[in-house]
Order: structure tokens, then C-alpha cells, then sequence
């Protein structure tokens, strides 16, 4: 997959070569190109914003640099790709948005900074994303989350045929408790079942906790979570007040 960062602050992108990312990109599985588009102002002195017509405070990118920017991909690569404005009043981030950018073969992030962007910059962005109900200093950040998001589900980044398709939210559910060595530690057990080497009771006891978590953590996802009647019943007993 081939990746086009347009930003003011291209070093804020080091991260991005490290660990699982750093290692995807040395197996060409992922090109980043990271690109400050202050190359692409007309201005003399590289301004990139103004202020916003009609008044008010603070100061606008302006579209002619993006514009450009994205032609000069556009003329290097013409094929399809997903224009994506990290914007705090976009769609929102999540698993399922990750997992189908994942299948595309070209994919652009407009970052912008400051205390806005014009208008018609939303016009060249087919996508315009927000990664939760916060603002932040500039999209580079979110950018990011939502690059190393997507990266999980390209085949080969995760090691030893790990799966993003069975991590929290893949079915809806959060991902059931965890444990290593040693079989105690501190006064804590590991629960007896993951040590019965019965795969069965092993996979029902996952499958109970996944529900237990995601109705103590985030019920909301229960609402859309596909749950058969077993499930139903296991939530209900969870519902009722325990006895006394
Ligand atoms: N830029 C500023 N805040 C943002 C957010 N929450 N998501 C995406 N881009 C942003």
C-alpha cells in the first residue's frame, strides 16, 4: 500500500518507523511518502494560511497548497486512491473504517494545523475522519493512529500469521482475558479452566468473558454484536440483581 502524508511538521512522523510499521515498510509492504506542503505555496514567503474572509479570529489554510500537493501525487500515481481531511467534525474512526481502508492500494492524509482549513480543502477529500469527540493541536497524531489502525489488516505486518480479524471489536465484542507465566503471581490465579487443556470449556470460558467485559465496559456494543441465544441468556443472567 502505497501512503501520501501531507503535513507542516513532517518530523512528527518518525514514529511511524518503528516497530511493526517501521518493520512493514523495510518488507515494502507499506510506502510512506511524507510530504510538507508548504513546498506547494504560491506565496513568496511559503505562507500557507490567512485570515478568514467575513472576519474572525485566527488564521485559515488556504486551499492552493493541498490543491497542488495532490495534483503532484495524482500526476506520479493516477491511480484510485482515498483522500482522507483528518477533521474532528469527520466520520469517526474505528475498526471497521481500518479494516476497509486496508484494501486500498493508494491513500492520502491531509493534515491540517492552526485554528481551521478552508472550506474547499473538504472538497478534495473523499473521506473526512476524526478519531474520537476531542480536538487536537493538528491531524498528524490522528493521522497516525489511523495509519497503524489500518497497517494491522494489510497481510504480513503482524508476525507468526497474527490476525487483526480477532482483536477487540472484530465480532463486535472485546477481547477476553489474557494470561502467561506463572500460574500465580502476587496472590492472583490464572482461572483454573486455561489450565485444563479441555479446548472446549477453554473456548466457551473465552466467549463468556468477551460478553462479560464488553457489558461491563462498553454496553453499547452489545447492540449491534451478533448474539445467539445463548448469549442472550448468559447477558440475562448478568442483567439480574445478584442474590443475596
Ligand atoms: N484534528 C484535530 N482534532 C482531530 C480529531 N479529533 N480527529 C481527527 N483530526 C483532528
Amino acid at each position: 500500500m502505497k501512503i501520501d502524508i501531507l503535513t507542516l511538521f513532517p518530523n512528527m512522523f518518525q514514529a511511524l518507523n518503528e516497530s511493526m510499521l517501521g518493520k512493514a515498510q523495510e518488507k515494502n509492504l507499506l510506502q510512506i511518502n511524507i510530504c510538507d506542503f508548504r513546498q506547494y505555496s504560491n506565496d513568496k514567503h511559503h505562507h500557507v494560511d490567512d485570515t478568514p474572509y467575513g472576519g474572525g479570529a485566527g488564521m485559515l489554510l488556504q486551499p492552493q497548497p493541498f490543491y497542488r500537493a495532490v495534483d503532484a501525487i495524482n500526476q506520479d500515481d493516477a491511480g484510485p486512491k482515498r483522500v482522507i481531511l483528518l477533521d474532528p467534525a469527520g466520520q469517526r474512526f474505528d475498526q471497521q473504517l481500518a479494516q476497509e481502508l486496508a484494501q486500498e492500494q493508494h491513500l492520502v492524509f491531509l493534515c491540517g494545523h492552526y485554528e481551521g482549513f478552508d472550506y474547499r480543502i473538504e472538497q478534495l477529500a473523499t473521506d473526512r475522519v476524526s478519531i474520537g469527540d476531542f480536538v487536537l493541536t493538528g491531524g498528524e497524531m490522528a493521522a497516525m493512529m489511523m495509519i497503524d489502525a489500518t497497517a494491522r489488516f494489510i497481510p504480513g505486518v503482524l508476525g507468526n500469521g497474527q490476525s487483526a480479524y480477532s482483536d477487540s471489536f472484530a465480532q463486535d465484542l472485546l477481547e477476553y482475558p489474557q494470561y502467561t507465566r506463572p500460574a500465580e503471581y502476587r496472590g492472583m490465579k490464572v482461572p483454573d479452566v486455561l489450565l485444563s487443556g479441555n479446548h472446549q470449556k477453554i473456548a466457551q470460558w473465552r466467549h463468556e468473558q468477551a460478553l462479560k467485559r464488553t457489558w461491563l465496559q462498553r454496553p453499547d456494543l452489545l447492540a449491534q454484536a451478533a448474539l445467539s441465544s445463548e448469549d442472550q441468556q448468559f447477558l440475562e443472567k448478568l442483567n439480574q440483581p445478584r442474590q443475596k
